[in-house]
C-alpha cells in the first residue's frame, strides 16, 4: 500500500489458543516481530490499534476440560489469564487484549454469520458424522480414536495419526471408538452450512495476485492452495462450546472455531472502541488487559472498513490459508470490509534441534522464564529477535542465548552506554558537555549515525526485523569503536575539550539508540531514558546531533545488561532434559501391555539376525528406505520406514534384527520380505532391537 494513502493501521496478532500457556515459539513467531512493527509505528506518530485477544472456542478447549474434569469455561479463565500476564510482562503492547468467550464477540460473530446467511451465501449440506449413542453427541474428529488404516497404529485420532503423521478423516479409521464413552460411535445424519470458497477463488487470485510483494512461503502457500482448487468448507460444527449457530434449525450446534477466531480480531476492534470510549475500562480487571492509551477516538469501524487503513495481520505458518484464503474469503461475501494488505507470516522455531512441543513439555514458557531470569525480558526479546524464523525454521538453544546475552547486549551495547555514562559523570559531573571542534574522523561518525535511522525504518517497513535489529547493534558497535580510537580516558589528561567533543557526540548516539532500540527492547530503552533523564522523542529524532543539549544533567549509570553463568544456561538444559525423561517415562508406563499370547503363537515368527549390506532412499517417499539385508539364509529386500531417522549411509553394516517370515508385500513399488524390528520410545525416537554383540548373520532370536 502506498504510504501516503496510510491513515491509519490495524495491526492484528493471532488470537493464541487458550489450552496452555504460551512459549517461546509463540513469541519469536508472530507476539514480538507484531510488537516491534506496532511500537515503531507509533514511535512515527502513526494511528495504530494493535489488536489481539485470546482464541477460547473449539474442540481441544473440551477436550482438556474433560481430562481434567473442568468445564471449559474455566480452561479458558485459567490459561486466558496467564497468557495474557505473559504478554503484558514481555511489554507487549496489545491496545487491547480481548476474548472469545466474551459477550461482544459472541454477538459479533452471530451478526457476521447471519449476515452471510440472509446474503444467501451459504450452502446447506447433509453429512453423515458420527455420533455417540450413549453420550448424545455428535463426535469431532479428535474425539474418535482407532486403527489408522495408513500404519496400523492402534491409537490414531480421527483427524491424524501421529505415529505416521497423516492426515485423516474419522470415518477413514478401523475400529473406531468415541473417547467419550468408548464405545463404537454410529453415524448419523447431520446438517451444516457451508462456505463455497470455489464462488471466491477468482476474487482471491487477484487479490492474492496483486500482492506480490509478500513473504515468498506466504505468496507461495496461497498459491498452492489456489492451484489445487478450493473447495466448500463447514462453517458451523456439532459441538455444544463456541458461539452458537444463530438460526432455528441449528440447535446444538456452533460456528467453526476458524470462522469466529478471526472475527475475534473485529469484535476486539469494537470493544475497543465501545467501551474505552466511554472511558469504562479497570486495567485491573481480570477480563481484559489493556494498555490504555487514554480515551479513544474514532469509529472500530474506520479501522476495518476504510481504504485508507492499513490492516496487517501476524501469524504463524499454520495460519496461513485461515488468513490469506478463508478469512478474506469471509469478508468478500460480507462486503464492505477492507482485506490485509500484508500477512507476514514466520516459520517455525525449533528449541535446542527439536521442535517445540506443548504435550511434551518441550519448551520455554515465558512464564517460566520470568521467574527464572527476573527482569531478563529484553534478553528474550533480543535473542527471538535475532533468531526470528523469518525466512526458515530456526533454532533456540540456550547457549545461543548466552552468547548473544554475554557478547552482544553486555559487551557492545551495554559497555558502550555504559563507558559513556560513567565517563561523563567522572569528567564533567553528569552534564553533557559542549561539542567543540568537530575532526573529520568524528563526521564520519556523525554521518553513519544520520544515516542508520532510514536503513531501521525500510527494514521494519519491510517486516525484516532481524535486519533492522542488527543495524541498530551496529549503531552501538559504531560507538564502541569510535570510543576505542578516539581514547578519551588517556585524552583527558592532556585535552580536556576534546573530550567534551568525544563524550558529546557518544551521548547524542546513546540518545539516539533509545530511540531506535524502543520497538525492540522496549524495558531498556525506559532504563535508559531515566538514566539520560529525557524522554518524549520520537524516530524522526533519531541520528540528530542535538538530543541532549549541553548542560543537561545525567542521572547515575545503571547497568542495563549483566553476564549470564554458564552454570546459568545448563541449569536450563538439564530442565529441559529432565521433563524429557518425565515424560518419556510416564508415556511408556502409560501404554498399556498387550493380550496375553500363547508360545506357539510367539514361536511362530522367525526373527533372525542380519546386517545391513545396502540402503537407499524410496523414491518419491520421504519415510521409506529399501534395506538390503543379509540373513545368513538368504539376502533380501525390506522396506522400512525409517527415512526420517537415519541416513543411509550411517547404517550400512549395523547388525539388527529381522521377522524373516511376515507375508512379503509390496509397498510404493518394493517388495519387501521381512520386517525390522525397532525400539521406539516415547519420543518417537528409533533405535535398532539387535545383538548386544556381533553374531552370525541367521542367528536365531528367540
Ligand atoms: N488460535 C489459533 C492458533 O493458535 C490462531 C487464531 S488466529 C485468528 O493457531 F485468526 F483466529 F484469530
Ligand atoms: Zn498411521
Amino acid at each position: 500500500m502506498d504510504n501516503s494513502k496510510i491513515k491509519r493501521y490495524t495491526v492484528t496478532a493471532a488470537l493464541p489458543y487458550t489450552n496452555g500457556p504460551v512459549h517461546i515459539g509463540h513469541l519469536a513467531g508472530v507476539y514480538l516481530p507484531a510488537d516491534t512493527y506496532v511500537r515503531f509505528l507509533r514511535a512515527n506518530n502513526r494511528d495504530v490499534k494493535f489488536i489481539c485477544g485470546s482464541d477460547e472456542n473449539g474442540v481441544p478447549i473440551t477436550l482438556k476440560a474433560k481430562r481434567e474434569g473442568v468445564s471449559p469455561q474455566e480452561v479458558v479463565d485459567k490459561y486466558h489469564k496467564i497468557i495474557g500476564d505473559s504478554f503484558r510482562d514481555f511489554g507487549v503492547s496489545f491496545d487491547i487484549y480481548h476474548r472469545t468467550s466474551s459477550q461482544m464477540h459472541h454477538q459479533t460473530a452471530s451478526d457476521f454469520f447471519e449476515t452471510l446467511y440472509n446474503k444467501g451465501v451459504f450452502t446447506e449440506e447433509v453429512t453423515e458424522q458420527y455420533y455417540d449413542e450413549k453420550a448424545q453427541t455428535f463426535l469431532a474428529d479428535r474425539y474418535i480414536t482407532g486403527t489408522c488404516p495408513k500404519c496400523g497404529f492402534e491409537n490414531a485420532y480421527g483427524d491424524q495419526c501421529e505415529n505416521c503423521g497423516s492426515t485423516l478423516n474419522a470415518t477413514d479409521l478401523i475400529n473406531p471408538k468415541s473417547t467419550l464413552s468408548g464405545e463404537p460411535p454410529v453415524r448419523k445424519e447431520t446438517k451444516n452450512w457451508f462456505l463455497p470458497l470455489e464462488k471466491y477463488e477468482d476474487q482471491l487470485r487477484t487479490y492474492i495476485e496483486n500482492h506480490k510483494e509478500w513473504k515468498p512461503n506466504v505468496y507461495g502457500q496461497c498459491q498452492s492452495w489456489l492451484n489445487a482448487g478450493l473447495q466448500p468448507r463447514a462453517m458451523t460444527r456439532d459441538l455444544d462450546w463456541g458461539v452458537k449457530v444463530p438460526l432455528k434449525d441449528a440447535a446444538g450446534k456452533v460456528l467453526y472455531v476458524w470462522f469466529d477466531a478471526p472475527i475475534g480480531y473485529i469484535s476486539a476492534t469494537r470493544e475497543l472502541f465501545e467501551y474505552a470510549r466511554l472511558d469504562v475500562w479497570n486495567p485491573k480487571s481480570e477480563e481484559y488487559y489493556i494498555n490504555q492509551n487514554g480515551v479513544q477516538k474514532g469509529n472500530w469501524e474506520d479501522y476495518w472498513k476504510d481504504d485508507s487503513t492499513k490492516l496487517v495481520h501476524f501469524i504463524g505458518k499454520d495460519n496461513i490459508v485461515f488468513h490469506c484464503i478463508i478469512f478474506p474469503a469471509m469478508l468478500m461475501a460480507h462486503g464492505g470490509y477492507t482485506l490485509a494488505d500484508n500477512v507476514p507470516a514466520n516459520e517455525f522455531l525449533n528449541l535446542e534441534g527439536q521442535k517445540i512441543s506443548t504435550s511434551k513439555n518441550w519448551a520455554v514458557w515465558l512464564n517460566e522464564y520470568l521467574v527464572e531470569f527476573k527482569d531478563k525480558q529484553d534478553v528474550l526479546r533480543y535473542v527471538l529477535t535475532a533468531t526470528a524464523p523469518e525466512t526458515k525454521d530456526n533454532d533456540f538453544t540456550w547457549k545461543d542465548f548466552q552468547a548473544r546475552n554475554n557478547n552482544e547486549l553486555v559487551a557492545v551495547f551495554g559497555n558502550f552506554v555504559n563507558r559513556v555514562v560513567v565517563l561523563t559523570h567522572k569528567y564533567f559531573g553528569g552534564k553533557v558537555p559542549m561539542l567543540m571542534d568537530v575532526t573529520p574522523e568524528d563526521q564520519l561518525v556523525i554521518d553513519e549515525l544520520a544515516a542508520a535511522p532510514a536503513k531501521i525504518s525500510a527494514s521494519i517497513e519491510q517486516y525484516r526485523f532481524r535486519e533492522a535489529l542488527t543495524e541498530v547493534m551496529n549503531v552501538a558497535r559504531i560507538g564502541n569503536k569510535y570510543l576505542a580510537e578516539t581514547e578519551p580516558w588517556k585524552v583527558i589528561k592532556t585535552d580536556e575539550d576534546r573530550v567534551r567533543t568525544i563524550l558529546n557526540i557518544s551521548l547524542q548516539i546513546v540518545a539516539s539508540l533509545e530511540i531506535l532500540v524502543e520497538p525492540f527492547l522496549p524495558f531498556t530503552a525506559d532504563k535508559l531514558m531515566k538514566m539520560l533523564s529525557y524522554g518524549g522523542h520520537q524516530w524522526e529524532d533519531a541520528g540528530k546531533m542535538n538530543l541532549l543539549v549541553r548542560g543537561h544533567q545525567l542521572n547515575e549509570p545503571v547497568l542495563l545488561f549483566e553476564k549470564i553463568e554458564d552454570s546459568e544456561v545448563e541449569a536450563q538444559i538439564d530442565k529441559l532434559n529432565k521433563s524429557k525423561d518425565d515424560n518419556i517415562k510416564a508415556n511408556t508406563i502409560a501404554t498399556p501391555a498387550k493380550e496375553n499370547i500363547d508360545f506357539e503363537q510367539f514361536s511362530a515368527m522367525d526373527i533372525r539376525v542380519a546386517t545391513i549390506i545396502a540402503a537407499e532412499k524410496v523414491e518419491k517417499t520421504k519415510k521409506l528406505l529399501k534395506l538390503t539385508l543379509d540373513t545368513g539364509i538368504d539376502e533380501r529386500t525390506v522396506v522400512s520406514g525409517i527415512a526420517e531417522y537415519f541416513k543411509p549411509e550411517d547404517i550400512i553394516g549395523k547388525q539388527v534384527s529381522v521377522l524373516v517370515n511376515l507375508a512379503p508385500r509390496e509397498i510404493k513399488g518394493v517388495v519387501s520380505q521381512g520386517m525390522i524390528l525397532m525400539s521406539e520410545n516415547a519420543n518417537g525416537e528409533l533405535t535398532f532391537v539387535a545383538p548386544i554383540e556381533n553374531h552370525n548373520n541367521g542367528s536365531i532370536v528367540r
